[in-house]
């Protein structure tokens, strides 16, 4: 199973990422992590690019979703030998991530048609007053005019693709925890309660 988490600047996603991995090893289950961006090298410059991106706009939109894009082409390898060892997968980020953030949307699908679709998509929504205000305490922040645009993006994709559910993230941690438990549960013969 390919669990993926997306959601704008400061969803939660990390915090969730963790509690959802404990909850489903307490179950029985063998779990693998991966981020989009990966640590590998191309995953790494994609990093060093947004951290300077505040500095300069010299890359375009089209590069950084070449560079996403062939980050992902060496994660997608990893997943399926996942896929095969019968473990779960759950991502931070996918190529969901690339058609909300990057445009034109049209050619950002076609880099990424190899990509793998997951199972299920956790959109953590967010009020974007909400990840304004965790931006204090972040230096890699997009701007709220572009995260409006972002989280728009996002419900558009949930309202077409069916393997989105969408996640109240303006909820305190163990609410939006109990929330997801409960989306993921029934895909994988569980009740609630982790109890198979
Ligand atoms: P991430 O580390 O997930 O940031 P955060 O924890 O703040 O959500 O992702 C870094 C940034 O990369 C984030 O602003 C979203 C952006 N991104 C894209 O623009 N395109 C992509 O394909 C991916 C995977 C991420």
């Amino acid at each position: 199973m390919y669990i993926v988490f997306e959601g704008i600047d400061g969803a939660g996603k990390t915090t969730q990422i963790d509690l959802l991995k404990n909850w489903l090893v307490d179950s029985g289950f063998e779990v693998e992590t991966i981020v989009e961006p990966s640590d590998g090298d191309v995953g790494k410059l994609i990093r060093k690019i947004l951290l300077e991106k505040r500095a300069s706009n010299d890359i375009t939109q089209k590069e950084l979703g070449l560079l996403f894009a062939a980050d992902r082409l060496e994660l997608m390898d990893k997943i399926s030998k996942l896929q095969y060892s019968n473990k779960i997968i759950i991502s931070d980020r996918s190529f969901y991530s690339s058609l909300v953030y990057q445009k034109p949307q049209e050619w950002i699908e076609e880099i990424n048609k190899f990509a793998l679709i997951p199972d299920i998509v956790l959109l953590l929504d967010l009020d974007l007053k909400i990840s304004v205000s965790r931006s204090d305490q972040r230096d890699e922040f997009e701007n709220e005019e572009f995260l409006k645009e972002v989280k728009e993006n996002y419900l558009e994709l949930a309202n077409t693709n069916p393997n989105f559910k969408i996640i109240n993230g303006n909820n305190g941690p163990n609410k939006v925890s109990s929330d997801i438990k409960k989306a993921i549960a029934p895909l994988l013969g569980i009740c609630k309660d982790g109890i198979r």
